[in-house]
């Protein structure tokens, strides 16, 4: 519950200003006094009167300085406000339905807290390396603000969802001594005595652990990996949230992450509308997202690259050209499952009914934003997945514990991740998902 009346307001106030309130909540105070604690965001003066939109974090609103209103000094101190410069204004709140919020406001006081001077993002169009290296200016402006509240949404549904469905939040560890996704991208670390260490590329294989504890369980938190791939969807870290479940098979995988999807596309719709349009973002598209969602096996999924023309060899992964082209075909998320074993990885199960293909399933999103789901039903044969580790090379002995689960009560278990940034970038219908995070990790930038 976020109304007004049950948000605290911020303490800081000049003499004889009324209580604070915030600027989403500006519409419920029409024909009230109230201050603004805000910034700068951009001004234009005519005459006897200043325009100054204010920006507090949950929004912007108008503020209309009358010079025939205020003591001189007041109206100065509008009109010489520079753009970020931190203020607090005092006035009354007057509806206007063509102001983006509702409402706005008429100056009657106003304090200048800290003059901003020479900020570096202007209105004109600047570079993405600049607007990066000044990143932690760069949230302010309203389109990142925007994404910014988005992804709190997606994460909210994402624990809405699980928590609400009876799952556990169990916290998986960030050093791990061994890969979960390979070996190749790896983020290596010495640790004291121990030897290398890793940072997690998942939390998956300690979750699998979890669920036999508990039998429904959730880790979400960020992982890391070392990929030298410098696309639109690739960050070194990222969120990701991971269900797994006890006594669940592929298709009971496929109904979760399905029941999921449009658990947090309707979740922003109900909570994201003023952000989703200030990133005019098309939402009928959105509204589309309904069960059931297409369910396509890889042999079917190549299928429709061969008779679309797209360049493929069969039996290997799919890339971003692969996964458009075929989750162009529908209108809603599409649930390719079935791939070839061999291009996935060890800890998958065999399909009993053909001996190549793992039980796996990746989600791919519509409109070209590709997987945002990889998962499906793990191996629970111990002789399997110790033939498993060798093939891939990796050192039996760091995977003991991992081995104890299929030695001490093993079950058909199965589970998935989803990455945050892709599905947000895809909620909000942006190009590039570093706008996604705050301050995105990628293969040529650390800073800020
Ligand atoms: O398909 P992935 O690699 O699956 C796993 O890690 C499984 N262990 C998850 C599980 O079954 N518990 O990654 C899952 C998702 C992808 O679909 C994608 O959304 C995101 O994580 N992801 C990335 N996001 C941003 N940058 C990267 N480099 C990503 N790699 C994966
Ligand atoms: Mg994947």
């Amino acid at each position: 519950m976020d109304t007004a009346s049950q948000e605290k307001t911020m303490p800081i106030l000049p003499e004889g200003f009324p209580p604070a309130v915030r600027i989403k909540d500006l519409k419920a105070h029409v024909g009230q006094e109230v201050s603004l604690q805000g910034w700068l965001y951009n001004m234009r003066s005519k005459g006897k009167l200043a325009f100054l939109q204010v920006r507090d974090g949950s929004g912007i609103c108008q503020c209309v300085a009358f010079q025939g209103d205020l003591p001189p000094e007041v109206f100065e101190a509008a009109k010489s406000a520079t753009q970020e410069t931190a203020l607090i204004v005092h006035g009354a709140v007057r509806g206007d339905e063509r102001a983006p919020g509702g409402a706005e406001v008429g100056i009657k006081g106003l304090k200048i807290m800290h003059l901003s001077r020479e900020y570096p993002i202007g209105p004109k169009e600047h570079g993405p390396d600049f607007l990066l290296t000044n990143r932690h200016l760069w949230l302010r402006s309203r389109k990142q603000a925007a994404i910014a509240r988005v992804r709190a949404q997606v994460k909210r549904a994402i624990n809405d969802f699980f928590d609400g469905d009876g799952f556990i939040q169990v916290d998986a560890p960030i050093f791990t001594p061994s890969a979960c996704e390979g070996t190749t991208n790896l983020f290596e670390l010495d640790y004291f005595d121990e030897g290398k260490a890793y940072l997690t590329q998942s939390g998956q294989l300690y979750m699998e652990a979890a669920a036999m504890a508990l039998g429904k369980v959730y880790c979400f938190g960020p992982t890391f990996r070392a990929e030298r791939s410098k696309t639109r969807r690739h960050l070194t870290e990222f969120w990701m949230v991971e269900p797994e479940v006890a006594y669940c098979d592929l298709s009971g995988v496929m109904d979760l992450a399905e029941r999921f999807v449009c658990a947090i596309v309707r979740h922003c719709l109900n909570h994201c509308a003023a952000d989703l349009k200030e990133l005019e973002r098309d939402t009928a598209k959105l509204e589309k997202v309904l069960s059931p969602f297409p369910r396509v096996s890889y042999d079917e999924a190549a299928a429709i690259l061969k008779r679309k023309g797209v360049e493929f060899t069969y039996g290997d992964d799919f890339g971003a050209p692969q996964e458009v082209a075929v989750a162009e075909e529908y209108d809603r998320p599409v649930m390719v499952h079935r791939f070839p074993a061999d291009v996935k990885a060890f800890y998958m199960k065999r399909d009993p009914a053909d001996g190549t293909k793992a039980l796996c399933v990746d989600v791919l999103a519509p409109e070209g934003y590709g997987e945002i789901i990889g998962g499906g039903q793990r191996a629970d044969d111990l002789t399997y997945l110790v033939d498993q580790l060798a093939k891939h090379k990796l050192p039996q002995a760091a995977f003991e514990w991992y081995l104890d689960l299929r030695r001490y009560g093993s079950v058909p278990h199965g589970g998935f991740g989803l990455g945050v940034e892709r599905t947000t970038s895809w909620i909000c219908g942006i190009e590039h998902i570093r706008e996604t995070i705050a301050f995105p990790r990628m293969l040529y930038r650390i800073y800020p």
